[in-house]
Protein backbone atom coordinates (compact mmCIF):
# COMPACT_ATOMS: atom_id res chain seq x y z
CA UNK A 1 0.00 0.00 0.00
CA UNK A 2 0.90 3.72 -0.47
CA UNK A 3 2.13 5.28 1.95
CA UNK A 4 1.00 8.91 2.40
CA UNK A 5 1.79 10.74 5.33
CA UNK A 6 4.50 9.45 8.11
CA UNK A 7 5.97 10.37 11.67
CA UNK A 8 8.61 8.66 13.21
CA UNK A 9 9.27 9.28 17.40
CA UNK A 10 7.39 12.91 17.19
CA UNK A 11 7.96 14.62 20.37
CA UNK A 12 5.88 18.29 20.86
CA UNK A 13 5.26 20.40 23.76
CA UNK A 14 3.68 23.99 23.60
CA UNK A 15 5.97 26.33 24.57
CA UNK A 16 4.71 27.02 28.33
CA UNK A 17 3.96 23.88 29.08
CA UNK A 18 5.80 21.45 31.54
CA UNK A 19 5.40 18.18 29.56
CA UNK A 20 5.56 16.93 26.37
CA UNK A 21 2.20 16.19 24.76
CA UNK A 22 3.71 13.70 22.33
CA UNK A 23 7.05 11.45 23.12
CA UNK A 24 8.12 8.95 20.81
CA UNK A 25 4.75 9.11 18.51
CA UNK A 26 5.26 7.16 15.50
CA UNK A 27 2.42 6.62 13.04
CA UNK A 28 1.78 6.31 9.48
CA UNK A 29 -1.28 6.72 7.13
CA UNK A 30 -2.04 4.80 3.93
CA UNK A 31 -3.88 5.91 0.65
CA UNK A 32 -7.60 5.10 0.94
CA UNK A 33 -7.75 4.36 4.46
CA UNK A 34 -9.89 5.99 6.62
CA UNK A 35 -8.72 6.74 10.15
CA UNK A 36 -10.34 7.86 13.42
CA UNK A 37 -8.67 9.26 16.25
CA UNK A 38 -10.51 8.28 19.51
CA UNK A 39 -9.30 9.89 22.52
CA UNK A 40 -10.28 12.17 25.62
CA UNK A 41 -10.01 15.82 24.87
CA UNK A 42 -6.98 17.38 24.97
CA UNK A 43 -4.92 14.63 24.56
CA UNK A 44 -3.60 15.77 20.91
CA UNK A 45 -5.86 14.60 18.21
CA UNK A 46 -5.88 18.17 16.93
CA UNK A 47 -2.66 18.79 17.26
CA UNK A 48 -1.42 15.68 15.76
CA UNK A 49 -3.21 16.46 12.41
CA UNK A 50 -1.62 19.84 12.52
CA UNK A 51 1.76 17.95 12.63
CA UNK A 52 0.59 15.61 9.64
CA UNK A 53 -0.65 18.18 7.32
CA UNK A 54 2.66 20.28 8.00
CA UNK A 55 0.49 23.37 9.58
CA UNK A 56 2.82 22.69 12.40
CA UNK A 57 5.39 23.80 12.50
CA UNK A 58 4.82 25.90 8.96
CA UNK A 59 2.10 28.02 9.53
CA UNK A 60 1.78 27.33 13.32
CA UNK A 61 5.57 27.55 15.09
CA UNK A 62 5.72 25.15 17.17
CA UNK A 63 9.22 23.51 18.11
CA UNK A 64 8.90 19.81 17.02
CA UNK A 65 11.31 17.08 17.03
CA UNK A 66 10.99 13.83 14.87
CA UNK A 67 13.09 11.47 13.32
CA UNK A 68 11.22 11.17 9.97
CA UNK A 69 8.27 13.27 8.91
CA UNK A 70 6.15 12.60 5.54
CA UNK A 71 3.28 14.72 4.64
CA UNK A 72 0.67 14.07 2.03
CA UNK A 73 1.64 16.32 -1.09
CA UNK A 74 -1.81 17.07 -1.44
CA UNK A 75 -4.44 17.87 1.68
CA UNK A 76 -7.47 19.32 2.96
CA UNK A 77 -8.42 20.65 6.62
CA UNK A 78 -11.13 21.04 8.21
CA UNK A 79 -10.76 22.62 11.22
CA UNK A 80 -12.76 21.64 14.39
CA UNK A 81 -14.43 24.96 14.78
CA UNK A 82 -15.60 25.82 11.28
CA UNK A 83 -16.09 29.24 12.00
CA UNK A 84 -12.62 29.73 11.93
CA UNK A 85 -12.12 28.61 8.44
CA UNK A 86 -14.46 31.16 6.87
CA UNK A 87 -13.08 34.31 4.97
CA UNK A 88 -16.49 35.08 3.45
CA UNK A 89 -19.94 36.00 4.74
CA UNK A 90 -22.11 33.84 2.38
CA UNK A 91 -21.99 30.29 0.84
CA UNK A 92 -21.41 31.13 -2.65
CA UNK A 93 -19.19 33.49 -2.11
CA UNK A 94 -17.41 31.14 0.21
CA UNK A 95 -17.16 28.54 -2.21
CA UNK A 96 -16.06 31.03 -5.15
CA UNK A 97 -13.48 32.35 -2.98
CA UNK A 98 -12.37 28.78 -3.33
CA UNK A 99 -12.94 28.55 -6.96
CA UNK A 100 -11.46 31.85 -7.59
CA UNK A 101 -7.80 30.77 -6.34
CA UNK A 102 -8.24 27.69 -8.69
CA UNK A 103 -8.93 30.09 -11.43
CA UNK A 104 -12.78 28.76 -12.27
CA UNK A 105 -14.29 30.84 -14.76
CA UNK A 106 -17.09 32.39 -12.84
CA UNK A 107 -20.07 31.43 -15.22
CA UNK A 108 -18.73 27.61 -14.15
CA UNK A 109 -19.15 28.56 -10.54
CA UNK A 110 -23.06 28.34 -9.12
CA UNK A 111 -23.11 24.90 -10.93
CA UNK A 112 -19.77 23.66 -9.22
CA UNK A 113 -20.85 25.46 -6.06
CA UNK A 114 -24.17 23.12 -5.93
CA UNK A 115 -22.62 20.00 -7.15
CA UNK A 116 -20.30 20.30 -4.32
CA UNK A 117 -22.68 21.40 -1.65
CA UNK A 118 -25.40 18.41 -2.66
CA UNK A 119 -22.03 15.99 -2.36
CA UNK A 120 -22.06 16.87 1.17
CA UNK A 121 -26.04 16.89 1.93
CA UNK A 122 -26.64 20.33 1.62
CA UNK A 123 -29.55 21.39 -0.55
CA UNK A 124 -30.08 25.40 -0.63
CA UNK A 125 -33.13 26.88 -2.67
CA UNK A 126 -30.87 29.91 -2.63
CA UNK A 127 -27.32 29.83 -2.62
CA UNK A 128 -26.95 33.33 -1.59
CA UNK A 129 -26.76 32.59 1.73
CA UNK A 130 -25.91 33.52 4.72
CA UNK A 131 -23.81 31.67 6.82
CA UNK A 132 -24.57 33.04 10.38
CA UNK A 133 -27.82 31.43 9.52
CA UNK A 134 -26.86 27.73 9.16
CA UNK A 135 -26.50 25.37 12.01
CA UNK A 136 -23.63 24.26 13.48
CA UNK A 137 -23.74 20.92 11.40
CA UNK A 138 -24.51 23.02 8.37
CA UNK A 139 -20.95 25.34 8.66
CA UNK A 140 -19.06 21.70 9.24
CA UNK A 141 -20.56 20.26 6.30
CA UNK A 142 -19.72 23.98 4.17
CA UNK A 143 -16.33 23.59 5.37
CA UNK A 144 -16.03 20.23 3.76
CA UNK A 145 -17.96 21.26 0.74
CA UNK A 146 -15.04 24.05 0.05
CA UNK A 147 -11.87 21.97 1.05
CA UNK A 148 -13.76 19.06 -1.49
CA UNK A 149 -14.01 21.72 -3.74
N1 LIG B 1 -1.62 26.71 20.46
C1 LIG B 1 -1.52 26.07 21.63
N2 LIG B 1 -0.75 26.54 22.64
C2 LIG B 1 -0.62 25.88 23.81
N3 LIG B 1 -1.25 24.72 24.09
C3 LIG B 1 -2.04 24.20 23.12
C4 LIG B 1 -2.23 24.85 21.85
N4 LIG B 1 -3.07 24.09 21.10
C5 LIG B 1 -3.39 23.04 21.86
N5 LIG B 1 -2.78 23.10 23.06
C6 LIG B 1 -2.89 22.12 24.17
O1 LIG B 1 -2.48 20.84 23.65
C7 LIG B 1 -3.34 19.83 24.16
C8 LIG B 1 -3.94 19.07 22.99
O2 LIG B 1 -4.88 19.90 22.32
P1 LIG B 1 -5.68 19.39 21.05
O3 LIG B 1 -6.45 20.53 20.53
O4 LIG B 1 -4.76 18.70 20.11
O5 LIG B 1 -6.65 18.30 21.74
P2 LIG B 1 -7.79 17.40 21.11
O6 LIG B 1 -7.43 15.97 21.40
O7 LIG B 1 -8.03 17.76 19.69
O8 LIG B 1 -9.05 17.80 22.02
P3 LIG B 1 -10.63 17.91 21.68
O9 LIG B 1 -11.16 16.50 21.71
O10 LIG B 1 -11.17 18.72 22.80
O11 LIG B 1 -10.77 18.55 20.35
C9 LIG B 1 -4.33 20.51 25.07
O12 LIG B 1 -3.85 20.38 26.39
C10 LIG B 1 -4.31 21.96 24.65
O13 LIG B 1 -4.55 22.82 25.72
MG1 LIG C 1 -9.60 18.62 18.65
Amino acid sequence: MNRIAFVNNLRLKFPGEESLLFRDLSLSLYQGEKVLFLGPSGCGKSTLLQVLSGLIPQAVEVPIKAEEIQVPDSWGFVFQDPDTQFCMPYVDEEMAFVLENLQVPREQMPEKIVHYLNMVGLHFEEIHRSIQTLSQGMKQRLALASILL
